[in-house]
């Protein structure tokens, strides 16, 4: 979860890099380093923190047209100076960086030692420098070194390489950690994503696993595995800088919920088939042509986090519009248990970022197993989106800040697609799609209704709760899976412990948490259920404890049972957790505030989880 920028050509590399480095440290903020070549010599400046104390100790005199940085997220060593990178060679001729983790690098630390290598830092890192020094001998150009060094790691790796002895060029290569290059005029950058490059180009070549990278200012040569030169499609990115700066907002969190009712719109567009009330999935077509949708026995739907949660409301729709058995799985879970998997079973990968580890893992555990996998991604070009059958993009936009809000909403929209799709061609009538279409075209109003009502209860409320220790999120049927979402917010951004649960578990052992102290959000529209709910609510009331409940009908509550209400607007059954959800995201936003956290990049977390 490190960020990679590296630069070569007519401007100063520095400028460039740290500017990337700022677009990248979502991805990871412990620490942040750059090497430059100047005066035939690597020079390099890194410390523990953010890349803004990073700038302050790079002197004015730094020009250079060849560089590369490094934010980092720590696997192997603590947050210190010695640890963060780059890392050099003992020679001082070689500085790389590096995202992912080497497995088996204790063995060949003990191995360079013995040779003679002095290491300074704790990381796993370092050691591929000195194993490029060990081969970067005589007439062997700085690739084919980097290639001999990689050929006896094992691990996973985005690296960039320069060397004082070849300023002419950097090296990149990609093993399972995302690197891209972006093409420019006379100069090209490389980068973990796009987002660090987007401001100077976006002519973007994505470098897939195990292909190597020989990158000058005016020429980019790319070999595969097999030292193959091969030619890379060079893709436009379809958005701009705009999309990536906060625009007036005070974080890009909150930016991210304030475009929820266009992204979901954006999610929605080209997909609505209005002739047979269901949707257009180009990707379903192409991975069940035919009739071979009706050879599905069952579907798995695998995510982490947040992904996850979206997840359990596609395990709804799937199986109430389906009736085919669906459980979703932990990727981190399903990887590692041997699952019973066959070309009958439905595979369905959820990842905004499209490049979380234990998900790329889990889709080729599948497809190992003969499944037909589909992907619902945000990041175009990520390694998910090549990595899958078939798939969808849900089309957010960048999402910069670390909790995940837009690309949920547009997962469990796109996850409603499917089900709909599906379920067309099985037992929903024509009229049933019809209704759905017309609401899911509703839903941008209501979601924005949502958002404009809101901001400023909710920041009332987080106010209200500032000083609260623990927050119990608790919902039943498709309430369930936003009272998990609302309690993961709460937790990742203001540090503040938060559990969801099920409605009808309270009674089984978490009644026992309740008391004046322990406030519980309740989500609980008036639906089929509601009335369970409420008896849940007089459960927690006779223990004093306080509860905020989320509902769309004021006039269902009993005086003086709840301590606050949230009403959101009426909707399908199915689609509440569109609009629960907007209210839970600011709730958790606003309680960072107040408490002064760092809400778009919270502590020990980071964007996009890229190692196990
Ligand atoms: C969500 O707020 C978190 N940042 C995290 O749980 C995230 O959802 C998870 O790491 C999965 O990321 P992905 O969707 O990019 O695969």
């Amino acid at each position: 979860m490190c960020g990679i920028v590296g630069y070569i050509g007519k401007n100063n590399a520095v400028d460039a890099i740290v500017d990337g480095l700022h677009r990248l440290e979502y991805r990871g903020y412990d620490s942040a380093g750059i090497s430059i070549v100047k005066d035939k010599k690597i020079v390099t400046y890194k410390d523990k923190g953010r890349v803004v104390h990073l700038s302050e100790i790079i002197p004015d005199n730094n020009e250079s047209n060849i560089g590369i940085g490094h934010t980092r997220w720590a696997t192997h060593g603590k947050p210190l100076k010695k640890n963060a990178h780059p890392h050099s060679d003992c020679s001082g001729k070689i500085s790389i960086v590096h995202n992912g983790i080497i497995e088996n690098y204790l063995k060949l630390k003990k191995k360079l030692i013995k040779e003679g290598h002095k290491f300074r830092s704790d990381t796993d890192t370092e050691i591929i420098a000195h194993l490029i020094e060990k081969f970067y001998v005589d007439e062997i150009k700085l690739e084919q070194a980097v290639k001999m060094a990689l050929d006896k790691i094992v691990g996973t790796y985005g690296l960039a390489v320069i060397s004082s002895r070849e300023p002419e060029k950097i090296v990149a290569v990609r093993n399972s950690s995302p690197l891209i290059i972006g093409v420019g005029d006379n100069e090209n950058f490389i980068a973990s994503d796009a987002t660090a490059v987007v401001k100077y180009t976006k002519k973007i070549i994505y470098l897939e696993d195990e292909e190597i990278a020989v990158v000058k200012s005016d020429e980019i040569k790319i070999y595969n595995k097999k030292n193959i030169k091969v030619n890379k499609k060079i893709m436009s990115l379809k958005w701009g800088e705009e999309h990536i700066s906060k625009n007036g907002f005070s974080h890009f969190m909150l930016k991210e919920i304030s475009e929820e009712a266009r992204s979901y719109a954006n999610t929605l567009a080209g997909h609505i088939d209005y002739e047979e009330g269901s949707t257009h999935l180009g990707g379903m077509v192409n991975l069940f042509p035919g009739n071979s949708i009706h050879s599905i026995k069952r579907i798995i739907i695998i995510g982490c986090g947040t992904s996850w949660h979206s997840g359990l409301l596609g395990e709804y729709y799937l199986e109430r519009f389906t009736e085919i058995p669906t459980e979703v799985e932990y990727a981190s879970e399903f990887r590692y248990r041997s699952p019973v998997v066959d070309q009958d079973t439905f595979v369905i990968a959820i990842s905004q970022s499209g490049e979380t580890a234990d998900t790329i893992a889990a889709i080729k555990e599948a497809k190992e197993r003969g499944a037909k996998v589909f992907g619902i991604v945000n990041v175009v070009g990520s390694t998910i989106s090549r990595e899958v059958d078939q798939g969808l993009y849900i089309h957010v936009g960048p999402e910069i800040g670390v909790a995940s809000t837009k690309a949920f909403l547009s997962q469990t929209l796109a996850l409603f697609l499917i089900a709909l799709n599906i379920g067309r061609k099985k037992h929903i009538s024509l009229k049933a799609g019809l209704e759905y279409i017309r609401e899911l075209e509703e839903m941008p109003k209501k979601i924005q209704m949502v958002l404009d009502s809101s901001k400023k209860s909710m920041k009332n409320l987080a106010m209200e709760y500032s000083k609260s220790k623990n927050f119990l999120y608790l919902g039943r049927g498709v309430h369930f899976p936003i009272a998990l979402e609302g309690a993961l917010k709460l937790k990742e951004i203001s540090y503040i412990h938060a559990e969801g649960y099920p409605a009808g578990e309270m009674k089984h052992g978490p009644l026992a948490l309740i008391d004046g102290k322990f406030p519980t959000f309740f989500v609980a529209p008036n639906d089929s259920i509601f009335e369970k709910s409420l008896s849940n609510i007089q459960e927690i009331k006779a223990r004093n404890g306080k509860i905020i409940l989320l509902t769309n009908k004021e006039n269902r509550i009993p005086k003086n049972i709840v301590d606050s209400i949230i009403i959101i607007p009426e909707t399908l059954p199915e689609f509440y957790p569109f609009l629960e959800i907007i209210p839970l995201q600011l709730f958790a936003y606003y309680l960072a505030v107040i408490k002064g956290c760092d809400v778009d990049k919270p502590r020990n977390l980071a964007k996009s989880v890229t190692v196990e």
